[in-house]
């Protein structure tokens, strides 16, 4: 057993003091004593609002919220249209430039980001959003409106800030941007599908947002015929789709990670026992590439191995279902 450490009166005393003074630092104290700017403001309804507000007024008037609210509106909140997300607005009417006296949800009004989500997430909890909390987005401090714009209709639909969803991700994902533009990609560019066919950005319970457990359980999603099960499983296939192809986009044929027959030599060096020792002490791969020269020509092993390379022999690579299938020939 470990020896304990006496726990000295001067140690307990150093932890009380420590308690203590973080207990009168000005977060704690703001956030046990701060009294709420807008606790005593009262609703004073939409025709006041749009008073000095009235480009918002027509631009809002196309927007589902809009609709909902003026003409169906379920509830009290809901029946207060502007005031609904903004709140309460009697103390902001009586001192417009008080930014503490209404929510904004502009960076520059300084209304704190926890607070402007909270007003989304008291209509808009659950569903989609179940695993908003503790999200990637959430940590990042991403406020609801730095992809939604409920002010005005700029999407077909989703109340979008920008024209599109993947718009809207791309300002902010440079690096998939590039991604799409390569010389094989999923048809996103092409309007085909969206980046939330494959994530879900309020968040999931698998990592990088994914719409699925696992990555191989969303390429299946739209790929079912890659599901197998088959008689003849290539391992790197079931563990990960993407040690062979990347998800977005990629400069080789079909999203692949490299050139073939490279992708294929990463793990068949031709020299551990995985490759062609049966064609004598010549690593067969090389030969077939025409890669080991100076002493290799163009054999007719390399030309077999043009284009699809290793796949004009091993023609089923995610996967046999033929009995004599196990070297995925056929
Ligand atoms: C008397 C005119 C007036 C009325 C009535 C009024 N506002 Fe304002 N509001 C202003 C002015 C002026 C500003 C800009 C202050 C500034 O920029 O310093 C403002 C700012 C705002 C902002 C912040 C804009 C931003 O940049 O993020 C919001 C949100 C807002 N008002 C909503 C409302 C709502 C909701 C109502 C109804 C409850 C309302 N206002 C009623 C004059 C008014
Ligand atoms: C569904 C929630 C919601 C409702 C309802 C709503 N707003 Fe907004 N409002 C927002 C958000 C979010 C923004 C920030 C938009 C952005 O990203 O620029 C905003 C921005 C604003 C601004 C800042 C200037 C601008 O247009 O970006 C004003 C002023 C404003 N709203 C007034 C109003 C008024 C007046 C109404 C009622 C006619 C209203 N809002 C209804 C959510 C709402
Ligand atoms: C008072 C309740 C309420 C609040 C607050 C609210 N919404 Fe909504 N929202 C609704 C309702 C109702 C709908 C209509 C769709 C439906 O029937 O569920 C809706 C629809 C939406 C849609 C879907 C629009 C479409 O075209 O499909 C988005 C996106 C959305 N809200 C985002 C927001 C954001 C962002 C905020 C905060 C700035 C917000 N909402 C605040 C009640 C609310
Ligand atoms: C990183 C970008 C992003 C953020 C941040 C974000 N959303 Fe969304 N949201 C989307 C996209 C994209 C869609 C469209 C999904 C679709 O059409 O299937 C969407 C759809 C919605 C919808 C309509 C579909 C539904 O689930 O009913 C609502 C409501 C909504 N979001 C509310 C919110 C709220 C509330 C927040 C903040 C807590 C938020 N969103 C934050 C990107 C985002
Ligand atoms: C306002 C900027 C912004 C927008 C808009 C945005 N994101 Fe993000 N996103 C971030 C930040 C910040 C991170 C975390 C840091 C990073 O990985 O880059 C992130 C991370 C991610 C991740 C990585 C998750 C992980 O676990 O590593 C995915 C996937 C993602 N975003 C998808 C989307 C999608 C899909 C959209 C559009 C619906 C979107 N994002 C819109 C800022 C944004
Ligand atoms: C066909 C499905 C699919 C589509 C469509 C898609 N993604 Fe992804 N995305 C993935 C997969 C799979 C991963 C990798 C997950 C992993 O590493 O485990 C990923 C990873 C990411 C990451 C994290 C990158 C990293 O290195 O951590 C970001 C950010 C991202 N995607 C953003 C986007 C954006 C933005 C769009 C739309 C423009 C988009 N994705 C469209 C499947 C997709
Ligand atoms: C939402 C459906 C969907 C999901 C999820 C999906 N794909 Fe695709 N995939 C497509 C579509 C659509 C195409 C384009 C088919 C076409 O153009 O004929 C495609 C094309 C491909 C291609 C061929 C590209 C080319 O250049 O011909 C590969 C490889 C591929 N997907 C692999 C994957 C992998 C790996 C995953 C998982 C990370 C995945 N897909 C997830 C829908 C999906
Ligand atoms: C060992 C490497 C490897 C792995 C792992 C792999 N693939 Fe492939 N995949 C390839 C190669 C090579 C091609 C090109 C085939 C061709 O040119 O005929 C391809 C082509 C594709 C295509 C387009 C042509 C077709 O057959 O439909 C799709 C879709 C695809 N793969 C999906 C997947 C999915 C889904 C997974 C995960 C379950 C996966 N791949 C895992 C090597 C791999
Ligand atoms: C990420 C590593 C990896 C990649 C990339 C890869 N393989 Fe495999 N391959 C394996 C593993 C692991 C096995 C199983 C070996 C075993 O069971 O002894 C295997 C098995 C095989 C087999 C059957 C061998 C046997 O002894 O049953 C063939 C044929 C094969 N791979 C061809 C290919 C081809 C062709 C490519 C390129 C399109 C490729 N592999 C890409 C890892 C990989
Ligand atoms: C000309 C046709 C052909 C080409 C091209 C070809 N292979 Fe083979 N491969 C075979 C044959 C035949 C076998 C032995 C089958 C058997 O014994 O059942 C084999 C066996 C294998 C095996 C099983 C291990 C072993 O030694 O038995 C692996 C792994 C393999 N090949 C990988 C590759 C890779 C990687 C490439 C591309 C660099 C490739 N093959 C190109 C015909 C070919």
């Amino acid at each position: 057993m470990a020896k304990q450490k006496p726990f000295t009166y001067l140690q307990k005393y150093v932890a009380a003091l420590a308690t203590a003074l973080l207990a009168l630092t000005p977060h704690a104290m703001a956030a046990e004593t701060a009294p709420d700017p807008m606790a005593d403001a009262r609703i004073v309804g939409e025709q006041r609002c749009v008073e000095c507000h009235d480009t918002e007024k027509s631009l809002f008037g196309h927007t589902q919220h809009a609709r909902v609210f003026r003409e169906n509106p379920r509830n009290e909140t809901e029946k207060a249209v502007c005031e609904a997300c903004h709140g309460p607005g009697s103390l902001h009417v009586a001192d417009t430039h008080d930014k503490s006296k209404i929510i904004g949800f502009d960076k520059d009004w300084e209304t704190p980001i926890e607070r402007q989500n909270a007003q989304c997430l008291n209509c808009h909890k659950g569903g989609q959003r179940l695993h908003w909390p503790g999200s990637i987005h959430a940590t990042n401090k991403l406020a609801c409106s730095d992809c939604h714009n409920p002010m005005a209709r700029f999407s077909a639909n989703g109340l979008m800030k920008k024209a599109g969803i993947t718009e809207t991700c791309q300002s902010c994902h440079q690096q998939q941007r590039a991604e799409f533009k390569k010389k094989s990609h999923m048809p996103v560019p092409e309007g085909k599908m969206t980046c939330v066919d494959c994530h879900n950005p309020h968040g999931t319970s698998s990592k990088k947002l994914l719409k699925a457990d696992s990555v191989n359980d969303l390429c299946y999603s739209c790929h079912t015929e890659k599901r197998g099960p088959f008689i003849w499983e290539h391992a790197p296939v079931r563990e990960n789709c993407m040690n062979c192809h990347s998800p977005h986009g990629s400069n080789q044929d079909k999203l692949l990670v490299q050139a073939r027959p490279m992708l294929c030599q990463q793990c068949h060096s031709g020299q551990g026992g995985m490759g062609h020792q049966m064609f004598g002490g010549n690593t067969l791969p090389g030969a077939m590439t025409g890669l080991n020269t100076p002493t290799t020509n163009l054999t007719a092993g390399s030309r077999r191995t043009i284009s699809r390379s290793c796949q004009n022999c091993h023609t089923q690579i995610h996967g046999s279902n033929s009995t004599s299938g196990a070297r995925f020939q056929r």
